[in-house]
């Protein structure tokens, strides 16, 4: 048979590149906000169809309101002001249901094999004061189809945001035990961690913890490791937030070692909150090797413009892991799912043979043969 011609060569001959060979690899992904995850193109179209009122419906106009843009400072607040404006668009059921379908779909679209997402049901309700119950009910519902169209596990916490106070916190505390034979499987504390301390809320997660929930407090991002220390023994949190400021205390890096506590690691989100001066300066491989149980998120995607498959490119070229390194932390973010044990086991299973993480049979003591 004729050869073709150099240009046309087979498949096998291409070169691959990181980016490929990431977007390609199973992950997992145990931070991301809902609240965090619009298309801008679905935001325009919703707002347009249903009357809200937005500075603009053109996505170019709207992108530096909703998105951290190259003239924006990368600033804590400054980050979650973008939140706000965001706030205006749940005008109505159908639009707090395609924005939870859409965030599972283009997760999946990148390979995410396991997702927890969170949400926050007082930013959901409060544009038309919905109750906390029903938009419970739609984002479920809505991942609930996402997760039955494309190849994917989902997990939802329910996001309580310090800044809304304590009775809010309170009401969003019943609803996510509530459902939490529905799909809900953890509690989280995020918003101002600078302006509102966790020990007010200490109640609420205890509440929480005793009704089976995971419990995740944002912590160590924009305070240091004290408030790190404050989630983990007032507000007996599972995992961490953020929480890269661990790194600052010994003390703390010791508690976090010892309770074997997962920080939820989110590297573009801490360059554009400014926790971190720039991605070679961030301390994920540290960590890493310091023996921390570290896993790597996106936080919201939409607002950083990110993806799961680019900060795994971040942690390889910027942060310095190694590819195995990088995927030993998917399977860490797997070990720290909040899932049952069988089901963790066996999404452990199916990961670690799809990463090739596999030991090979000739390296493994058979003793029994
Ligand atoms: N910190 C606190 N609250 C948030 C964040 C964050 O990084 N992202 C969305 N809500
Ligand atoms: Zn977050």
């Amino acid at each position: 048979m004729m050869h073709k011609a150099n240009s046309e060569q087979p498949n096998q001959f291409r070169t691959v590149s990181l980016r490929e060979v990431l977007q390609a690899m199973p992950k997992v992904d145990l931070h991301r906000h809902l609240e965090g995850s619009l298309r801008l193109e679905t935001l325009a179209e919703v707002a347009y169809e249903h009357g809200v009122d937005l500075p603009s419906y053109d996505i170019e106009e709207l992108r530096p309101l909703v998105q951290m843009v190259e003239s924006d400072p990368y600033d804590f607040h400054h980050f979650l002001e973008k939140f706000k404006l965001l706030r205006r668009f749940y005008s109505c059921r159908e639009a707090v249901e395609r924005v939870a379908y859409e965030a599972v779909a283009d997760a999946a679209k990148d390979n995410v094999q396991y997702l927890e997402l969170r949400f926050s049901p007082a930013s959901l309700a409060m544009a038309q004061d919905f109750s906390l119950d029903e938009v419970t009910e739609w984002v479920i519902q809505a991942v609930h189809r996402a997760q039955q169209d494309y190849q994917i596990t989902v997990g939802l916490i329910v996001s309580i945001l310090r800044d809304f106070g304590h009775e809010v916190a309170e009401h969003v505390t019943e609803v996510a035990i509530a459902y939490r034979r529905q799909g809900i499987v953890g509690l989280d504390l995020a918003g101002d961690e600078v302006r509102y301390p966790g020990k007010p809320f200490a109640k609420l997660f205890h509440r929480a913890k005793a009704e089976g929930l995971g419990i995740t407090v944002h912590a160590g991002e924009a305070m240091g490791p004290e408030r790190v220390h404050e989630a983990i023994t007032l507000l007996e949190a599972d995992r961490i937030g953020h929480g890269v400021r661990t790194i600052e205390n010994s003390d703390v890096l010791q508690l976090v070692l010892k309770r074997d506590i997962a920080l939820e690691v989110c590297p573009t989100s801490n360059l554009q909150t400014g926790v971190v001066s720039s991605l070679g300066m961030h301390p994920l491989r540290d960590l890493y090797r310091l023996g921390v149980h570290v896993t790597l998120n996106t936080d919201d995607p939409s607002v950083s413009n990110t993806t799961l498959t680019d900060e795994y490119v971040v942690a390889i070229q910027h942060i310095g892991l190694t590819m195995i390194e990088l995927k030993n932390i998917i399977l860490k973010g797997i070990q720290a799912a909040f899932l049952p044990a069988r089901e963790k086991a066996r999404l452990e299973k199916r990961l670690t043979r799809a990463l090739g993480l596999e030991t090979p049979s000739r390296f493994r003591w058979r003793f029994w043969e």
